[in-house]
């Protein structure tokens, strides 16, 4: 079986001011009644499939997983705390260390973002099927997302030569490419967007870690050796956690390894990272205004306009976001929505 791996411990921030330190926008309904959370864990339900997931997150927000969770009726293998944030590298790392532990060196992870809107159809379990098969051969799987557009929050994937039906070898795998450089990935054709969802063997991504990030593993390992156990939680040491440095894992080795496949699949996916994939992502009314709250919008298109809390008029605004949370508002261009996890940064040292 396959043990899926939920990664939540993202802080979320061009999602502000929604998401905030004390809940990070995977932790929000963001769409439906479902946190973004717990959408990931009931795509991984099936336990013909899978295994009970493992939660890795910040220490802060354990008590919003475990609740999430029982809200779900989901039971978790375990839940993995960071004494600190060190990016998904270390967060990888740790899972992977603990997933040898207790499932074995040939255990199968199922790397997940807990961020995502995803639906789960035919397609979906395919790819799930054919990454599964090349992962037991050692490669580390990625999934590929056709790519509509030159976003720059995403990874690209140039595709290789076909491995066996549904998989392909990486020709070249580029993190977060400046919007030049995505524009001649997008008219080059052959590459796709990574989805973020990745699947390995715990040895494979351990073995790829030693070689293109070896002080992360090294941390990783001490801080999964010296780790306290209780009824509901690991702890990770905190003093050789600290250690790692931050990188995510795509930067640390995927962009590295010549272990890498991709399954170029038409999943329906939306990484709902920044405010332009919310709006996309909504139910849009004739003006292509997606609303939601206590809002009255007058003359005005291609808008986001959220409010948590107080009664919020909009006139006279193209491609905008407007978003109240109970206390703070946010109004920026929707083109532009990705400058938001920098605004946060000045933000932060205003405080
Ligand atoms: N446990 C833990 N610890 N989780 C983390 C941490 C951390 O320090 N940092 C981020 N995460 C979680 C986030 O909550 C999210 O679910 C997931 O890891 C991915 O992190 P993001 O910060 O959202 O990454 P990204 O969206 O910028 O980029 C990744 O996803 C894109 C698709 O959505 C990359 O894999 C890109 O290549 C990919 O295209
Ligand atoms: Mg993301």
């Amino acid at each position: 079986k396959i043990v899926p791996v939920i990664m939540a411990g993202g802080k979320g921030t061009r999602l502000w001011p929604l998401s905030r330190a004390t809940a990070a926008k995977q932790f929000l309904k963001m769409i439906g009644d479902e946190t973004l959370f717990q959408s990931t864990l009931n795509r991984v339900r099936d336990d013909s499939i899978y295994e009970a997931p493992i939660v890795v997150t910040n220490e802060e927000f354990r008590f919003l997983v475990a609740e999430q969770a029982r809200e779900q009726e989901v039971a978790l293998s375990s839940i993995i705390l960071e004494p600190m944030a060190r990016n998904t590298a270390a967060a990888v790392a740790v899972a992977a260390r603990a997933v040898a532990d207790r499932f074995g060196d040939d255990a199968l992870l199922l790397l997940l973002p807990s961020d995502h809107a995803i639906i789960v159809n035919d397609i979906y379990v395919q790819a799930i099927a054919n990454a599964a098969k090349a992962a037991r051969t050692g490669k580390l799987v990625t999934f590929g997302i056709h790519p509509t557009e030159p976003a720059t929050g995403y990874g690209y994937i140039e595709l290789g030569e076909e491995l066996e039906k549904g998989v392909h070898t990486v020709q070249r795998f580029i993190e977060k490419p400046d919007e030049a450089k995505a524009k001649t990935l997008l008219e080059a054709g052959n590459f796709y967007w990574n989805s973020g969802m990745f699947l390995f063997s715990a040895s494979s991504i351990i073995s790829e870690l030693e070689t293109f990030a070896p002080d992360v593993i090294a941390a990783a390992t001490q801080a999964v050796a010296k780790s306290k156990k209780d009824i509901d939680f690991i702890r990770l040491d905190a003093q050789a956690f600290a250690e790692a440095p931050s990188i995510s894992i795509d930067y640390a080795v995927m962009e590295k390894t010549r272990k890498a496949a991709v399954v170029p699949a038409a999943i329906e996916w939306s990484d709902m990272g920044s405010w332009d994939a919310v709006w996309k992502t909504g139910d849009a009314d004739a003006d292509g205004n997606v609303v939601q709250g206590n809002v009255t919008v007058h003359n005005t298109k291609n808008s986001l306009v959220i409010s948590r809390h107080s009664h919020m008029a909009v006139q006279g605004m193209d491609g905008v976001a407007v978003v109240a949370s109970e206390d703070a508002v946010f109004v920026g261009r929707l083109d532009n929505a990705q400058e938001v996890g920098n605004l946060v940064k000045i933000l932060a040292a205003d405080k």
